[in-house]
């Protein structure tokens, strides 16, 4: 093995859940053999079912059921099955707002909690089979509403609360949903982020929404439409504390949660329940080794899938204590983060390589102010995690005691799928080293051939998970020809990775049209329909641009309509309707104006020339397909 390989410590072997590499490997190697028996032993010890299920699972490329006649309910996994236990007492959720608010929820009020907005929607005339938007802040009302939707098998879309009015509409009318459940708005730095005015101006176009559920957070005033809009509070009024759980079939829909594709439109990326809390449950503890006494904190939002599995659906059923925080971590300054990990002894940290970049750059007096003596694991996730983050990370955060879990895994995987045991796996930085049980990863190149080591190829995975997606909502082929079809009978990531001598995988990056801004994922496409949208633009194109912060930046070039245009302006009011059109977090660092895109004879813009352009400044690709030469030389001069 190279230098730079970190073993785990011999205490952190001797207490860890899965110990030593050789432990590792059995458990590898039997989920690969007999990856029936593997999975349905761990179902039955590990999940709580109304009625056991026939058999492990049914293929039918590339179609999957988990756990197959069997009957199960995600919110009674969650909290239910914790009640007749001394989990009964225990913290769930330790929460505090931006502005200093605290709340600490045990499983038996969760489960009240939950019962009582549980029984608000049934009394409002919803089921199973029914689907609810919702679009909130960081507040603990949000894992209250997914797991009351859970519990009486309404299907969840969870929108991030950064999410323009518009990307809320397309989401609601996708989904076809009756339901949005919302809130006035929330706080992110001292400013209040008035989420019902956005989800009125979507409303606009959705007449299937029969009720808005409000849920008072800021206090703020909100426009209330009659016989649409309803608070939270006054409708919980009188309702039982008590809700059962409604028995679902294991491949019931659990959630859909939409995601960037290669095209315009974002794709409702469907999970079920019984298979996807199982490989939750279990990463929570192979991954994070989370044990019964552990504060665990995700710093992730709710409205990512990060948060969807490692805040709400892992950390529940497996019965943890965990941190959830409303706001920004530099309110009211850079150590927030640090001063919530000294306050809450928190054991176990889970964040990106662009916040722990973001961290890093405010200098090391902001961790070193606190005691964060408490840390025993981190985390990481979203991106390749540099050298420099990852070194940070391990000397100031974990004062290098702490083994850093690199986490690859994507919003259709629903879990984790490569990383290290921390107990059993040597890490090396920027790594995310072996693949989980179960899991038959690999490289090859797009004839399907495996790549030797050290060889780059596309990430491919060759078996189902129970936690896989089980389609793209309502568009099945879709589907299939994005995950299925480019190197047959395997699952295409769309990722590109290399794999060292010691088998460890190196993931490099999206091989699609695909960008990843501060860990969240973006349609250069989506970004160019937004912008052609504005009056004054004739065509754009938009590439990822390499960012010391963010990963990568959105840097677009746009030709205009006609001429005479004020271009300092222009600039800016564009950035602006990008943000209206999908949401801050999308509007381009960069917008470049040009005269004409470089285009192939038969119109098709070459992206990979841009790319080139704003990463090296020139162009040394093969350009023989181009139909105007000079339009590159004057993009890069
Ligand atoms: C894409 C998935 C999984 C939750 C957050 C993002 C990249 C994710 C890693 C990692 C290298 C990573 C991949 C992947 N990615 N984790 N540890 N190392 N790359 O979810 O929005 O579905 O994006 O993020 O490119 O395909 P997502």
């Amino acid at each position: 093995m190279s230098q730079d390989t970190y073993p785990p410590s011999a205490d952190f072997v001797s207490k860890a859940h899965v110990s030593g590499m050789e432990a590792y490997q059995a458990l590898y190697e039997r989920a690969e053999k007999t990856p029936e028996d593997f999975w349905a032993e761990l179902a039955e010890k590990e999940l709580f079912w109304f009625r056991k299920w026939t058999h492990a699972f049914e293929w039918h490329p590339p179609f999957v059921k988990w756990f197959v006649g069997g009957t199960t309910n995600a919110s009674y996994n969650c909290l239910d099955r914790h009640l007749a236990t001394p989990r009964k007492d225990k913290l769930a959720i330790i929460w505090e707002g931006e502005p200093g608010d605290q709340r600490a929820i045990t499983y038996q009020e969760l489960h009240r909690l939950v019962c009582r907005f549980a029984n608000v929607l049934k009394a409002r005339g919803y089921k199973a089979g029914d689907r609810a938007i919702i679009y909130m802040p960081m507040i603990p009302e949000l894992p209250v509403a997914m797991l009351a939707c859970a519990r009486l098998g309404i299907m969840h879309s969870v929108v991030f609360g950064g999410f323009s009015a518009e990307a809320l509409k397309a989401r609601i009318q996708d989904l076809d949903a009756t339901a949005v459940i919302t809130a006035d708005g929330g706080w992110r730095r001292g400013k209040e982020v008035r989420l019902k005015d956005a989800v009125d101006e979507a409303l606009v176009d959705c007449p299937g929404v029969r009720d808005v559920i409000v849920c008072r957070r800021t206090g703020s005033d909100v426009p209330m439409q009659e016989g649409r809009d309803l608070w939270w509070h006054e409708l919980e009024q009188g309702v039982s504390d008590d809700c059962p759980a409604v028995e679902l079939d294991a491949e019931h829909p659990l959630y859909a949660l939409y995601t960037s594709g290669t095209t315009g439109r974002p794709k409702g990326i469907l999970h079920t329940t019984g298979g996807y809390l199982l490989q939750t449950t279990m990463t929570m503890k192979w991954v994070f080794d989370l044990k019964d006494e552990d504060i665990y904190w995700c710093a992730a939002d709710i409205g990512w899938v990060t948060g969807h599995s490692y805040i709400v659906y892992g950390p529940l059923s497996a019965g943890a204590t965990s941190v959830i925080y409303e706001g920004a971590p530099d309110t009211p300054a850079w150590d927030r983060w640090w001063s919530m990990v000294e306050k809450y002894k928190v054991n176990i940290l889970y964040t990106s390589p662009t916040a722990i970049r973001a961290l890093l750059r405010q200098g090391d007096e902001w961790p070193n102010k606190h005691d964060l003596s408490s840390l025993r694991l981190l985390g990481s996730v979203g991106e390749p995690i540099n050298p420099a983050a990852w070194e940070w990370y391990h000397r100031v955060v974990g004062k290098s005691r702490c083994p850093i879990v690199d986490t690859w895994w994507q919003t259709e995987t629903g879990s984790i799928l490569i990383a290290p045991m921390p107990g059993a796996v040597p890490l090396k930085p920027g790594s995310a080293t072996l693949p989980m049980p179960g899991v038959i990863a690999d490289i090859v190149d797009l004839d399907g051939k495996p790549a030797r080591a050290g060889q780059e190829g596309y990430l491919i995975i060759r078996r189902p998970w129970p936690s896989m997606i089980r389609t793209i909502w309502g568009d099945p082929k879709r589907y299939e020809d994005q995950y299925w079809s480019r190197v047959p009978g395997a699952y295409f990531t769309g990722d590109a990775a290399r794999r060292d001598e010691d088998g460890y995988f190196w993931v490099l990056g999206r091989v699609d049209d695909v960008m990843n801004v501060s860990g969240h994922r973006l349609s250069t496409m989506e970004v160019e329909s937004a912008l052609v949208k504005h009056p004054a633009v004739a065509e754009a194109a938009v590439v990822g641009k390499p960012d010391e912060l963010t990963g990568q930046a959105v840097c677009a070039f746009v030709t205009l309509k006609g001429g005479g245009w004020d271009y300092d302006n222009l600039g800016s009011e564009l950035r602006d309707w990008v943000g209206h059109e999908i949401g801050k977090f999308a509007r381009p660092a960069e917008i470049r104006f040009t005269d004409a895109l470089p285009k192939t004879r038969s119109g098709k813009i070459m992206r990979r020339l841009l790319r080139e352009i704003v990463t090296t400044h020139s162009v040394t690709g093969d350009v023989t397909t181009l139909e105007d030469f000079t339009v590159v030389t004057k993009l890069s001069g």
